[in-house]
């Protein structure tokens, strides 16, 4: 009897160990680009390659963006068996052919699916079908799994999510879960062991502030999905991320609007994920994406996220704890004209206690780095005297000065 029951708690043990979400990912918020933003259903094999390509060339690889994602209507039917294959006009060479490509290129590669009957744009999706798909996705190479929540009825969020990781974790292939059922369900509360990085909102759409009503569902603007992370960063960290959905820079905003959004994304330690035409994106949009001091306060390895600590008039100041004592600082102006900021550090008292943290500027000085212009302001000794355009961001790396 002692026998059976042993032998019960290891096979217990076991499962309950290879049904984990893989833990050596997304220590840092994950990068990388999606295909929905700015081409939703209209993707094809070529393309998928060519915006690898264009990754690879215009520096986002290097940069840090590792996943190439595609999102809906990679799909095919499902084969007499039941397993997923792909659209064979759209993805002739089928999806493990693109995704040895995106591997050749030193990139890696993600998927989409959804929890319900359908995904959002009308393929099959995995209800029924989670550990099939996930064995599919597996051979195919996949890295990264976008998993939707359309068509899903009265389906538990938490008991589909955690039926979708355990068949990932099935696999033995190291799968980032990205999990995207827009908020609905509270994922931050539930989610820590199940996804790398849950959706907190509806979609997003490329306006700075607004709301894209579609009828029965939203798209929010930057600010409004940004105003909506309000009191979610103590449920995010290294491994498990909340996701503001991903990014819209360069698409239907100014350079000064996609530079705000994109150092916000870094402040609240978002997943970077681009939504953008990058073979033909602009230079300015290549640097907004690719600047690497904005990208290191994002991938501080602390991955704590930032918070807003007070507002004047139009601008609100976030700051962002970074390891040895740093700290990132974000001006950020709502408004569509320029501002002027007087900010008086020493009569500034920061204290997180999400953090444990605390800096006050009349006992510890810092140097001012702006990131965006990679310069240096000098210090907090003297109140920071300047102007930020409208709809745009000023955002300072410091660094306590050791004297
Ligand atoms: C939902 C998701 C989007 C996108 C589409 C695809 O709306 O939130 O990010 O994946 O579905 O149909």
């Amino acid at each position: 009897m002692k026998k059976v029951f042993l032998v019960l708690m290891i096979v217990m043990f076991w499962f309950k160990v290879s049904a984990q979400k893989d833990p050596t990912l997304a220590l840092t918020p994950p990068m990388g680009w999606n295909s929905w933003n700015i081409y939703a259903c209209d993707i094809n094999e070529q393309l998928v390659r060519e915006v690898a390509d264009a990754m690879v060339k215009r520096g986002l690889k290097d940069a840090g963006y590792e996943y190439v994602v595609i999102d809906d209507c990679w799909h095919g039917e499902r084969d007499s068996l039941g397993f997923i294959t792909a659209d064979p006009v759209k993805f002739p060479s089928g999806i493990k052919a693109l995704a040895d490509y995106v591997h050749s290129l030193g990139l890696k590669f993600g998927i989409y699916s959804d929890a319900g009957w359908t995904t959002c744009g009308g393929r099959p999706g995995s209800r029924g079908y989670e550990f099939q798909d996930a064995m599919k996705y597996a051979e195919w190479g996949v890295d990264y799994l976008k998993y939707d929540w359309c068509a899903t009825d009265n389906l538990s969020a938490h008991g589909a999510y955690e039926t979708m990781l355990h068949a990932l974790a099935k696999t033995g292939r190291p799968i980032l879960f990205s999990m995207c059922e827009w908020g609905q369900n509270k994922p931050w509360e539930w989610a820590k062991d199940i996804g790398h990085m849950w959706r907190t909102t509806g979609d997003i759409y490329d306006n700075f502030y607004g709301e894209w009503n579609h009828g029965t569902w939203s798209s929010w603007g930057i600010l409004n999905i940004l105003d909506m992370q309000d009191g979610l960063r103590e449920f995010a960290g290294p491994g498990h991320w909340n996701d503001p959905d991903m990014m819209e820079v360069g698409n239907d905003l100014t350079v000064n609007e996609s530079r705000a959004h994109f150092s916000m994304w870094c402040m609240i330690a978002a997943p970077l994920i681009a939504g953008t035409d990058i073979q033909h994106a602009t230079n300015a949009t290549i640097e907004i994406l690719t600047n690497a001091e904005a990208i290191a306060i994002n991938q501080d390895k602390l991955g704590i996220q930032g918070f807003k600590h007070s507002k004047t008039d139009s601008v609100e100041v976030w700051y962002k704890p970074l390891a040895n004592e740093e700290w990132a600082v974000c001006f950020l102006n709502r408004d569509s004209i320029s501002k002027t900021i007087d900010y008086n550090w020493v009569e500034t008292l920061v204290v997180d206690d999400f953090s444990n943290r605390k800096t006050n500027f009349a006992k510890t000085a810092y140097s001012l780095r702006d990131v965006w212009t990679h310069t240096d302001l000098g210090n907090t000794k003297k109140p920071l005297k300047t102007k930020v355009p409208g709809h745009d961001v000023l955002m300072l790396h410091l660094k306590p000065i050791k004297e």
